[in-house]
């Protein structure tokens, strides 16, 4: 396995779990997942209900939290957006950026994506930026062409070393469809080539690469033992305690 950090299992609540439903979910999570050495956990739930899961989460604190989304200005006159900084002092370490459903809801282009990457690592967060073809793009044999220029954009205007990324074909997110892990190590490999091509085998050996789309507990452990999976980015598998535990107490390959 690739990228120098141990896996990481991310948790993408997107618009489920409210600062109550944050706290029973801890409250269940807790006494299901023991902190192991070997693994990170991440969690993102909504931005509302972020305090509630850190307090709730006060003596875990290898449950990390982060925010799903930042606006790409730093501050501003912008209704219901939030930005970096304002997740930082929420307890966040973490941001997601570029999730397809910000891409096709919320008309996050890659220079976007770009742009809230690099805020939220001024911002001192961690960014997961999510990329991933569309089930037309790859039938028009658009894989490469398409993860290529979606690590481009971002490395273009954030040079920064170390980056996570998640590879989320938008065909197999909320569909129940998984990409075979052979489809993941090719994606993978793609990936990781085209970072190399953007900015170098440094970069290209620092990057973290999680897998996201349909990831669950029968699923898990074919996925982890695929060549270049460093982790995965689960949603709907992520709302259940007793599944995310089960993901992310997957036994992991060798080496
Ligand atoms: P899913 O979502 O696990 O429900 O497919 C993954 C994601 O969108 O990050």
């Amino acid at each position: 396995m690739t990228g120098q950090e141990s896996p990481l299992f991310a948790a993408n609540w997107k618009m489920f779990k409210g600062p109550r439903a944050t706290e029973a979910f801890v409250e269940s999570f807790v006494s299901r997942y023991r902190p192991r050495e070997d693994r990170r956990i991440a969690f993102f739930p909504p931005s509302i209900s972020l305090e509630a899961f850190v307090r709730a989460s006060a003596d875990r604190p290898d449950l990390e939290v982060g925010i799903q989304d930042v606006h790409q200005e730093v501050e501003g006159a912008h209704t219901g957006a939030v930005s970096a900084s304002m997740a930082v002092e929420a307890g966040a370490k973490w941001a997601l950026a570029g999730h397809s459903e910000r891409r096709r809801e919320f008309g996050d282009d890659d220079a976007i994506v770009a742009v809230k990457t690099a805020r939220a690592l001024e911002a001192g967060l961690r960014p997961i930026v999510c990329i991933g073809e569309t089930l037309e793009e790859r039938e028009a044999g658009l894989l490469q062409p398409v993860l290529e220029r979606q690590v481009r954009e971002v490395l273009a205007a954030v040079p920064a070393p170390g980056l996570t990324w998640a590879y989320e074909p938008v065909w197999a997110i909320g569909t129940g469809l998984t990409a075979s892990p052979a489809d993941a190590e090719e994606a993978h490999g793609i990936v990781r080539s085209a970072i190399g091509a953007a900015a170098g085998p440094v970069f290209a050996d620092a990057a973290v690469v999680l897998y996201g789309g349909s990831v669950k507990p029968g699923n898990i452990g074919e996925l982890m033992a695929a060549s270049g999976v460093n982790g995965v980015l689960v949603g709907g598998a992520s709302l259940d305690p007793e599944s995310f535990a089960a993901i992310c107490g997957v036994a992991l390959p060798a080496g």
